[in-house]
């Protein structure tokens, strides 16, 4: 594996979810294969989990990470090409990023979207010029428009909760929320689902929320949240912001949050999300304290997903 972005850059599902079952099993069979090796972990954005995480998987692989806070701590960057940097950017990615692969064996990144243009969060400038400039392998850890590290935990953690020989029924349901959030978790879940072929997959939200159909082609998408959630094995919740009239939010209906009542349509379901998550907004406390959420495992099987992908980049390199 030479860089990490999306599901495109992954052979085989079945088999990086199995390396990342295998760690999660024996977290440090390869202990010594990052030894001598840096990981650098940039963030132009806040996160909790696969910060830590990410740095949890580069330790079991003997690897140093180093954190740095691109967007507190470091200088502004510039992506634009021909930029004239009179403005508030203080350094260009074109010198940032070679720097970088210097100092670092592999570099992970977030970045977010700027909900305000379609085209320029669709077309992911900020990592593909870290791609362009840095001259070493690339993980995503989140950008514009897709989350394949949580993606590849989510394969993982459906992977390990469902034991049965038939296809388990899938379903990504549309969540309340008090501002409009990017379409990178749902856009990502439903690219690795997809690609994956292993699940009936559904997608419910309002009218108006339709994602990408790049990324949603192959499921079956509605907007009536009951009728999809009939027989679910899993359900898992998340909010977006409408992709065609760009980055909006034009509606918290409490109506599409996940209730009790509403999982006794479904086939016993486990519940995901990837967090954080608005209590009583997205999901309410009678599901988040239940038996059916495996949120914390899900969020636990991000050490093991980050670990699986280094693993292969380190080997391949
Ligand atoms: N799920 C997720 O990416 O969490 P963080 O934003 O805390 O990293």
């Amino acid at each position: 594996m030479k860089n990490f972005i999306s599901v495109h850059d992954v052979t085989d599902i079945d088999s990086l979810v199995k390396t990342a079952l295998q760690y999660k099993a024996s977290p440090f069979t390869d202990k010594s294969l990052g030894v001598h090796k840096r990981l650098g972990c940039l963030f132009l954005n806040p996160s909790m989990r696969t910060r830590l995480s990410t740095q949890i998987a580069a330790q079991n692989l003997g690897m140093e990470a180093i954190v740095f806070n691109v967007s507190g701590e470091g200088w502004s960057l510039e992506f634009e090409e021909e930029a004239i940097m009179s403005g508030t950017t203080v350094e260009h990615v074109k010198d940032a990023a070679p720097v970088f692969g210097k100092y670092f064996d592999i570099l992970a990144i977030r970045t977010f979207p700027s909900l305000k243009n379609r085209e320029d969060d669709y077309s992911e400038l900020y990592i593909k010029q870290f791609i362009r400039y840095a001259g070493i392998p690339v993980v995503s850890l989140e950008s514009a428009t897709l989350h394949p590290l949580q993606s590849l935990t989510d394969i993982i953690t459906i992977t390990e909760v469902f034991k049965e020989e038939r296809k388990p029924k899938i379903v990504l349901s549309w969540a309340p929320h008090v501002k409009p959030l990017p379409q990178c978790v749902a856009n990502s879940f439903s690219q690795w689902v997809n690609a994956w072929g292993r699940a009936d997959f559904v997608i419910t939200h309002p009218e108006d929320y339709e994602l990408s159909e790049e990324f949603t082609k192959g499921a079956t998408i509605t907007h009536h949240q009951e009728e999809a959630l009939q027989g679910a094995d899993f359900v898992y919740v998340k909010n977006w912001s409408t992709y065609h009239d760009y980055g909006k939010l034009y509606e918290s209906d409490p109506k599409w949050m996940l209730t009790n009542k509403k999982l006794e349509l479904t086939n016993q379901a486990r519940v995901m999300h990837c967090l954080p998550v608005r209590r009583n907004v997205e999901l309410s406390d009678e599901i988040l304290d239940g038996p059916a959420s495996i949120v914390t495992q899900q969020a636990a099987n991000r050490v093991w997903a980050a670990q699986a992908v280094l693993s292969a980049i380190l080997k391949s390199k």
